[in-house]
């Protein structure tokens, strides 16, 4: 039995899916069971929230993998819910990490390697999915390519790998259910297999859905406001903005293997899944 956490995100809905294909057990822990009432196969459904220590505690009895993902507990609260996984009986912990762990002067990098500390230092069996840029990320342009044609860009020139979820996903699963492969390693970085400039990314997703963007060119204390605009408590959009700074010095412009390696296939280009996204991007 596994437990998935963050189980109807982007990431792990696919893990989800993914296990369940395999005919793995699982477990999904979500504050609204009505997000995972049309999950079929061996599945139960726990109903939960981090910040709610003893509903975790259920959750987490008796599984031999944990897929975790960043939430909202930091410090000694992340610590005791380490802790309770540990008491419940050792299971392997398959963290959803950033590149940027490797770069803890970041805030963002800082933020996950705390907890990629805190969970080795625990003691139980784990792996550090390190994910590059989200294909996802993609949605976070909608709202002015619908009411501007513009995406914003605090990144210039410089490149990334975009990932696509399905492609984290199945190196994580390939952590949590195959822990004596490579895979199983502990810190495995994820990428896409091309690296792509965000005006490069903004030209695909105009090709595909037929809308005409412009890229306009901001400043890192500009993309700041503009998160902080949409909505983003001031700390998120501070470390937000700290990526496009590290983004915009190189620091994630390479690609990795380890998609391929859990899949047996080349990643999910750009191209691919924005088409596969057409109807949400249109
Ligand atoms: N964006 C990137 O480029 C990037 C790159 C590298 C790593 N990451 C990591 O990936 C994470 C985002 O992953 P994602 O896009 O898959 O997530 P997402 O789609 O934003 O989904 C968030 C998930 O967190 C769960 N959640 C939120 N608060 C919770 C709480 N209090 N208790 C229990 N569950 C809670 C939600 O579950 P319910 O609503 O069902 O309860 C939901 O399933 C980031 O936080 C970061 O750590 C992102």
């Amino acid at each position: 039995m596994y437990l998935i956490v963050g189980a109807t995100g982007n990431v792990g809905s696919e893990v989800v899916g993914q296990l369940l294909a395999a005919q793995k057990q699982v477990r999904v822990f979500t504050r609204d069971a009505s997000k995972v009432s049309h999950l079929k196969g061996p599945i139960e459904v726990a109903v939960g929230d981090l910040m709610q220590a003893d509903t975790f505690a259920r959750a987490v009895a008796g599984v031999e993998g944990v897929f975790l993902m960043n939430g909202p507990l930091e410090g000694e609260a992340f610590r005791r819910l380490i802790a309770q996984a540990k008491a419940s009986g050792n299971p392997r912990v398959v963290f959803l990490s950033t590149l940027f762990a490797a770069y803890p002067d970041s805030l963002v990098g800082e933020l996950h390697k705390d907890k990629e500390d805190v969970i080795r230092a625990s003691g139980l069996p784990h792996s550090f999915v390190r994910a590059g840029n989200f294909m996802t990320n993609t949605f976070q342009w909608l709202e002015t390519i619908k009411s501007e044609g513009v995406v914003y860009n605090a990144t210039g020139d410089a490149k990334t790998a975009p990932v696509a979820p399905q492609d984290i996903a199945a190196v994580a699963v390939q952590a949590l259910t195959k822990p004596d492969t490579p895979e199983g390693f502990e810190v495995l970085e994820v990428t896409g297999g091309e690296l792509l400039t965000v005006p490069e990314q903004a030209g695909i997703v105009s090709r595909v859905t037929g809308r005409p963007i412009r890229v306009v060119e901001i400043n890192s204390e500009q993309a700041e406001q503009g998160l902080l605009k949409a909505g983003l408590p001031s700390f998120m959009a501070k470390a937000v903005a700290g990526c496009y700074e590290e983004i915009r010095n190189g620091k994630v412009a390479f690609v990795r293997d380890a998609v391929q390696n859990a899949k047996g296939s080349l990643p999910v280009t750009y191209a691919d899944w924005v088409e596969s996204q057409r109807t949400q991007l249109a």
